[in-house]
Order: structure tokens, then C-alpha cells, then sequence
């Protein structure tokens, strides 16, 4: 079996999923105590340390849903029961502004790596309901819904993303549906926390000074709302 993360690393039982490793140093160096570095095998970095008395693990997960399957699955035989990606998302409904938080209470998809398992029927992820309403406690001014996992970043099928429009689908990003249907499938808890990072509206898209601002909320949002 090959490892993608370091079988020695100790894991917490809560984990921070971000998108880019370089942000899970990040948010180790900035919010947890005695980081120790777990995990960096491929460049794919994890650390675990203290934040506020409790053991965390921040470990990057890739882009996409084949790569965050690989991570999540490792994690959760390691020992990890609170799964929270935090990453950027696309706003898809006009008062879903730059900037603003999306916590997504479910994920819609047009195919993801545990698509197959269900043969001809079609699983509903949704995030675990402690994880979701203590986040919304956290950040009473963040849009709570569904958003849109996508598996093509550079999607030309326009006329997707206005059925998902049509029915309110908040966001776009390109990981939350797998990390859901994972913890189901493992009975553990998972939620994904989104930054609206650019716009499929209006076009427009996050300073890249303003971003690091904005993750610090949503890694505040995260940790609040597994250890409240
Ligand atoms: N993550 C951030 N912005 C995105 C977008 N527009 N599409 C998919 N994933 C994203």
C-alpha cells in the first residue's frame, strides 16, 4: 500500500483540510502551538499541534475531489472524527458576495470518485449537523446551503452552473461532496467552510493581499466550530 501520508504521523482527531499545503504551514505557524510537521511526503504538508488546550491537524488535500479522497481516507484510518476543508469557493447567486463566508450544509455534483458505489442512485452529501450549527454560531454573518463540488475548474458547460443557479446553490468549488460522502461512509463528521474567492457573476475575484485576511476567519470559524 502506498502511503500518501506518513504512516509515523500522529494525527488529531480534528483535522483542517486547506486546498494548498503551503496554507497548512500557514495556519500552522499562526494558530496552533508546538506544530510539529507530520507529513510532507509529495510537497503535501501537515502539521499538528495546540490550539486552545486541543490537539489539531492541519493537512492539504490537493485540488479536487481524487486528491482529497486520497488524504481523507488515510486520515481517517489514522484517527482523524472532524474532517473541516477550508478553501476558497466561486459565489454563483448575486448576494453571495467576495469575500463573504459560505458554510455548506450540502455539496451537489455531476460525478465524483464515490459516484460508483452507489450504482444507479444518487447520495445526498450533507454535512454533519453539530459541525455545521456550531459553525453557524461562530459566524452568524456566513451564508448557510448547498454549494456545487465540481470536478473542472475550467468548465465550459455554462448552462450547468445556471441549473445550479436556478436552484440556489450558493458557490463552486471542487472537493466538499467526496469529503462528505467519506465521512458518511466512515462515521465521522465533516463540513466544509468556504471563502468566496472570485465571482462567475460579476467576474470579479479576491486581491491576493486580501486572501490570507479572509482564511484567518474561516480557520477561526473551523476551530471554533469543532471544539465548541
Ligand atoms: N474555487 C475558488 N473559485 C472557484 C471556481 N470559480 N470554481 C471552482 N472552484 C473554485
Amino acid at each position: 500500500m502506498t502511503h500518501h501520508i506518513n504512516p509515523e504521523a500522529e494525527i488529531a482527531e480534528t483535522v483542517l483540510l486547506p486546498g494548498d499545503p503551503l496554507r497548512a504551514r500557514w495556519v500552522a505557524q499562526t494558530f496552533l502551538q508546538d506544530a510539529v510537521e507530520v507529513n510532507a511526503i509529495r510537497g503535501m504538508y501537515g502539521y499538528t499541534g495546540i490550539w486552545q488546550g486541543r490537539r489539531v491537524t492541519v493537512q492539504g488535500t490537493g485540488m479536487g475531489m481524487p486528491s482529497l479522497s486520497i488524504y481523507v481516507n488515510e486520515l481517517i484510518r489514522m484517527g482523524a472524527r472532524n474532517l473541516i476543508r477550508i478553501g476558497s469557493a466561486g459565489g454563483m447567486q448575486p448576494d453571495v458576495k467576495v469575500r463573504d463566508l459560505v458554510l455548506a450544509m450540502s455539496a451537489c455534483h455531476a460525478g465524483y470518485p464515490s459516484a460508483t458505489i452507489f450504482r444507479e442512485l444518487c447520495f445526498a452529501p450533507t454535512a454533519d449537523f453539530g459541525l455545521l450549527s456550531r459553525a453557524a454560531a461562530a459566524a452568524p454573518e456566513a451564508h448557510v446551503g448547498q454549494i456545487y463540488s465540481s470536478d473542472t475548474f475550467y468548465d465550459e458547460r455554462a448552462d450547468l452552473g445556471e441549473q445550479m443557479r436556478r436552484h440556489g446553490v450558493l458557490a463552486v468549488e471542487m472537493e466538499a461532496a467526496e469529503l462528505y460522502a467519506l465521512a458518511a461512509r466512515h462515521k465521522v463528521r465533516a463540513l466544509a467552510v468556504c471563502t468566496i474567492s472570485d465571482h462567475l457573476l460579476t467576474g470579479e475575484s479576491l486581491p491576493p493581499e486580501e486572501r490570507e485576511r479572509s482564511f484567518a476567519r474561516m480557520v477561526e470559524v473551523a476551530l471554533h466550530a469543532a471544539h465548541a
